[in-house]
């Protein structure tokens, strides 16, 4: 018996601790070459680092700790310390990719925080690195360094979309911006889906998806839509428009109570649940009225 016993706690512990290195030895985060050099389109000031420690406080925190004192959460794999030399070492392309595109359980900030809080919380995070020296600024956004504006259309009938996409010069004027990639995404409860691959733009700064006609939408179709700028990296988006559309297929979500099922309201109780219940009243009932009728004639015989 103690033999079996401890045989089966041997066994319990050694897949733990199988399943513990299997965790440890997950592969390293790598980040792609380009992304890598990618740096901040604004300078840090004693502004965006007080901005940025907002954001770290609220999105963070809970796992991160506080920079410089190594009390992030105990969890697998493990934060890290934003000041320790190791997360220093990273370059700002490299902390701006990883805060985009998230790890589990890290958090995708891509969909929850804006370009700029992200670089804000970076410049934050360096605040606490003195050997820390920015590389120069770079405007850059997925257009090159074109500065364009998107406009989109909705041909309801036949599910299309058309996206307008407008170069705006340097003298306010604008000119169709050609060879632009455009990708579709829709909104959902946690986070975005994409839509199809994105398109380029033609000479004319159009581009026309054909939108797939089965993606639910509310009880009357309705899909928050965005059209995006796809930049050099294909994952960090710098320029969109959004709009509501009734273009998504009609979902009526049923009520809880509208069918007959055990969290129903009375009178939509299943028909079984009724019959067990009425079944079991008369039993109880019938037994108490049989045990008085037996009592009253026991009376008698005495
Ligand atoms: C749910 C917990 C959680 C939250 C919230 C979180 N992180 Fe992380 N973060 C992690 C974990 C876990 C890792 C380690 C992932 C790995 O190495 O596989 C990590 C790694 C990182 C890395 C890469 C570090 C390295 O050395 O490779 C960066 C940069 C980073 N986090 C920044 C942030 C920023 C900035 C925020 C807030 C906007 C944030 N994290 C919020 C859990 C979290």
């Amino acid at each position: 018996m103690m033999k079996k016993f401890l045989g089966i706690f041997f066994f319990v512990f050694i897949v733990l601790r199988i399943s513990a290195f299997a965790q440890s030895a997950a592969p390293v985060w790598v980040v792609p070459k380009e992304v890598k050099e990618k740096v901040c389109p604004f300078q840090f000031t004693p502004e965006t680092v007080k901005t940025g420690e907002n954001v770290f406080q609220k999105n963070c925190k809970s796992c991160h700790g506080d920079p410089g004192k190594q009390n992030w959460a105990k969890i697998n794999p493990p934060p890290g310390d934003p000041a320790s030399v190791v997360f220093q070492q990273q370059t700002d392309g490299e902390m701006f990719y990883r805060v985009t595109t998230g790890k589990a359980p890290m958090p995708q900030f891509g969909n929850i925080l804006s370009e700029e809080e992200r670089w804000q919380v970076i410049s934050y995070i360096r605040s606490f690195n003195a050997n820390y020296v920015q590389p120069t600024p770079i405007v850059k956004t997925g257009s090159g360094s074109k500065n364009v504006k998107l406009r989109m259309y909705c041909n309801y009938r036949h599910k299309k979309l058309y996206v307008l996409c407008k170069e705006i010069k340097q003298d306010k004027s604008e000119i169709p911006a050609k060879g632009i990639d455009i990708q579709l995404n829709v909104k959902r409860y946690f986070g975005t889906l994409t839509v199809g691959n994105p398109k380029t733009t033609n000479a004319r700064g159009l581009v026309l998806f054909d939108f797939p006609s089965d993606l639910p939408g509310g009880p009357s179709g309705i899909l928050e839509i965005m059209a995006r700028v796809k930049d050099e990296t294909g994952l960090l988006y710098a320029n969109q428009v959004k709009a509501r559309l009734s273009i998504g297929k009609p979902v009526m979500v049923k009520s809880l109570t509208d069918a007959r099922a055990m969290w129903s309201v009375r009178s939509k109780a299943p028909v079984w649940l009724i019959l067990t219940f009425s079944l079991s009243l008369v039993t109880v009932w019938g037994f108490i009225f049989y045990i008085l009728i037996s009592l009253k004639k026991l009376k008698q015989t005495i």
